[in-house]
């Protein structure tokens, strides 16, 4: 088969509009193939990549709380639908305490990943053969959706591990306020947002000694280059990562050590880099307690709790619709 009659559309329109663009960019959603998937299972296991660790934390010493909460002021059993359910490490931890409990809850995990969502329900059926597992293939948006009619259970929305940080914070409040609308009065979200914090830190975070997080942004090229036919020399490029304490914008470029040309064989068409240029590849926004209050409010919802790690790095948030 042609390069051209297997590529993902959509990709090589990403790809084409973003080096084309002044600066250049390119979405960090398109980290997530099947090399970036372990790299990023990699990095979520590194000592400098704290957000895992604190939320893990947060869902263990919590997880009773977060139950109570769950069943508060509601005759309903509840759906616990987790946004991109990953590899379920931490939903494991509340998963084992609700089962424990003799809960009777539905887990309904959703992720545009078939891959992801047959992992993860083979792992949980396994561990929990009376568990009720729903799994939705696609869209948040498109599920949401498809269980906006169902009134027989409370839902209860989780978006976890700082993923509300990859989006602006414009783009934060329109996808919350979406979610607000595809929701009934009384169900509840848990946002796993990361807290502003020592600048030092965060920026370790995303400039390990071992290299995995600089392979990580790399491999947006590497994937330009296997899908698209690129010809983008790796070496060429600085992994670079900011961070503003002001706006919390922790930000990741590719910069290009020196001047060149790169071709895209799906696009038939080259891009020239200059010394020094930068390709802006991600933003990971870290958020103020005062922030995060201000998200929950204009995005329509009414802050319920907020749950700690000991060293306050992360919180998660949780936030109900009246
Ligand atoms: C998935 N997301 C929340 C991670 C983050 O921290 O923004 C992705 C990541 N990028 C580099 N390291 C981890």
């Amino acid at each position: 088969m042609s390069l051209i009659s297997t590529i993902n559309k959509q990709f090589a329109l990403d790809v084409q509009k973003g080096l084309s663009a002044q600066p250049k960019t390119l979405p960090s959603k398109y980290f997530y193939d099947k090399q970036g998937d372990a790299l990023f299972q990699q990095i979520m296991q590194l000592e400098e990549y704290y957000p895992t660790r604190c939320e893990y934390e947060i869902f263990d010493t919590y997880k009773m709380h977060l139950l109570d909460l769950f069943q508060k002021n509601s005759d309903k059993p509840f759906k616990l639908i987790e946004f991109g359910a990953g590899d379920g490490h931490k939903t494991k931890v509340l998963l084992d305490y609700f089962t424990k409990k003799d809960q009777n809850f539905q887990y309904v995990p959703i992720d545009i990943s078939r891959n992801v969502l047959n992992v993860i329900t083979n792992k949980f059926s396994r561990s929990y053969p009376s568990l009720d597992i729903q799994a939705f293939h696609g869209d948040y948006f498109e599920a949401l959706k498809s269980l906006e009619t169902d009134q027989n259970y409370r839902k209860v929305v989780l978006f976890m591990g700082s993923n509300i940080g990859n989006f602006s914070n414009t783009e934060a409040v329109h996808f919350l306020q979406q979610i607000h609308q595809r929701l009934s009065k009384g169900d509840l979200v848990v946002i796993g947002v990361d807290l502003k914090k020592y600048p030092q830190r965060i920026l370790d975070a995303y400039n390990d000694k071992k290299g995995v997080t600089r392979d990580f942004n790399h491999n947006l090229l590497k994937r330009i280059n296997r899908e698209l036919g690129g010809n983008f020399r790796i070496d060429n490029f600085l992994h670079y990562p900011t961070y503003n304490p002001q706006t919390g914008d922790a930000q990741s470029y590719l910069v290009a050590k020196e001047p060149h040309e790169v071709h895209i064989k799906a696009l038939n068409q080259r891009f020239t880099f200059d010394a020094w240029e930068s390709i802006y590849t991600e933003i990971s926004k870290k958020y103020s307690v005062k922030e995060v209050e201000v998200l929950a409010r204009e995005s329509g919802f009414q802050l319920i709790q907020h749950f700690f790690d000991r060293n306050k790095y992360f919180v998660d948030t949780v936030w109900q619709k009246n």
